[in-house]
């Protein structure tokens, strides 16, 4: 990366209609007398040459006042959260079809109580390089001018632009993990995802406080969603077997679970996932869920229900974790065939399929998801309530078992089924 001190004509380059608000941002507040500067994971992004339209912007040092001029001054522009305590806002512009958020804060100094048990920020106004230094790492802590005299001008108050070029996860002082564990998740999220190394004294702090004797003190005061969140993002990513192994290697899985291991079975198993979700890009937007149950689970059941507890996770996914896990385990047991594996597989959601499959050696898997799966009854509940069945679970019952057959035969009419629903519910009476 070239040495850089404005990135106005980087700025040119993105979505006009992005491009051109984040202009008229800087006059109105040139106009209301207020410095703006776009900060975070945008300008990160946009110097590593990455794609990013999320504006973030700081304002010295009124958020709240900027908001309620672009809101007056443009009829496209909705405010849709206020936060006096906290000195944020956020607007919504509709342009062209578009609906384009802007996350406004004041400039501010956060102090943590962390004596108290869930931390939130005091927050007092303060200036510039105050915000910049709360911020995560060096690299997330740069900010850009939007004032028209010299958009685009970065202001680097850490050698943010030196660690970006020196590919570095760096924090801002020692104290940043403590303040907020979660950036030690966010630390090796950062480095797998764009190939950076943790710098050596962020790694030594990092370790520190996961070895320390306040660690579980710590843990407990974050709330759980919040771990889950960059859990979520973490095992999400493209460059998942490097995640997975910064995870372990940084010791930052006792996030999630001391007990947790990184064995050799282990890293196959998630290669194997990798290598099956390949074939299900389309249908798999979440992807962590698959990853989080397998790193789970050779934990015992109670290691498991307090991870799932510990992350908050709602019940859909704790479910497809543990449906997973279990058809992996029964499908490993001898004599599985095509309708067992039907048995065990049905209703299961593609995640749980995939957690089972990257857990055997059974190729009807692949069988069930290409072909059982799709096997239709032309016969219906309706049918066979006809046919003399009580409405209740026998329906169901029944329906499965034509399925069965069905499986092994596929040809099979409506007729044909329709033969073997009445003997069915012969041999029911
Ligand atoms: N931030 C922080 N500590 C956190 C979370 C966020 O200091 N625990 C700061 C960072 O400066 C970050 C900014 O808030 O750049 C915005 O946070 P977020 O949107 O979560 O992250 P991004 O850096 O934008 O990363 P991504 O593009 O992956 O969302």
């Amino acid at each position: 990366m070239q040495e850089v001190k404005n990135i106005k004509n980087i700025l040119e380059n993105i979505d006009k209609d992005h491009f051109h608000l984040l202009t008229e941002i800087g006059k109105i507040s040139k106009e209301i007398n207020q410095k703006s500067y776009l900060v975070g994971g945008m300008v990160r992004d946009l110097l590593l040459g990455f794609d990013n339209l999320d504006i973030d912007i700081v304002v010295e040092n009124n958020a709240a006042l900027l908001a309620d001029t672009l809101v007056k001054k443009f009829p496209n522009c909705e405010l849709s959260a206020k936060h006096d305590r906290f000195h944020t806002a956020k607007v919504i512009f509709h342009i062209n079809g578009k609906k384009i958020p802007v996350d406004l804060a004041t400039t501010r100094e956060e102090t943590y109580d962390n004596e108290k048990l869930a931390p939130l920020p005091e927050v007092t106004i303060s200036e510039l390089k105050k915000d910049l230094i709360r911020r995560d790492f060096t690299i997330n802590a740069l900010a850009v001018s939007l004032l028209p005299n010299n958009f685009g001008e970065i202001v680097d108050l850490f050698n943010g632009l030196d660690d970006l070029r020196n590919k570095k996860i760096k924090i801002l002082h020692e104290k940043s993990f403590i303040d907020d564990p979660t950036r030690m998740i966010r630390a090796i999220r950062f480095a797998a995802k764009l190939n950076f190394e943790i710098e050596e004294k962020t790694q030594a702090f990092l370790k520190e406080v996961i070895e320390s004797k306040q660690f579980d003190n710590l843990i407990e005061k974050i709330r759980g969603d919040r771990v889950k969140i960059e859990i979520r993002y973490l095992f999400n990513l493209p460059t998942i077997e490097n995640a997975i192994k910064i995870f372990f290697e940084s010791g930052v899985y006792r996030m999630v679970n001391t007990e947790l291991a990184y064995k050799e079975v282990l890293k196959n198993r998630i290669k194997k996932a990798e290598e099956i979700l390949w074939d299900h890009l389309d249908d798999i937007a979440e992807k962590w869920i698959i990853y989080l149950g397998l790193t789970v689970c050779d934990l015992t059941n109670s290691q498991k229900e307090s991870v799932f507890i510990n992350l908050h996770l709602p019940s859909g996914e704790i479910k497809t974790i543990k449906d997973g896990l279990k058809a992996g385990e029964k499908l490993q047991e001898k004599n599985i065939d095509s309708i067992k594996t039907f048995q065990v597989l049905k209703n299961h959601s593609i995640e749980s399929i995939i957690i089972a499959k990257s857990l055997t050696q059974n190729n009807l898997i692949d069988e069930y998801i290409n072909k059982t799966s799709k096997i239709k009854l032309n016969i219906t509940g309706q049918d066979l309530i006809k046919l003399g069945v009580p409405q209740g679970k026998q329906v169901g019952e029944i329906l499965d078992k034509i399925l069965e057959l069905k499986i092994n035969n596929p040809e099979m009419s409506k007729e044909d089924e329709e033969e073997e629903a009445k003997k069915l519910i012969l041999d029911l009476r």
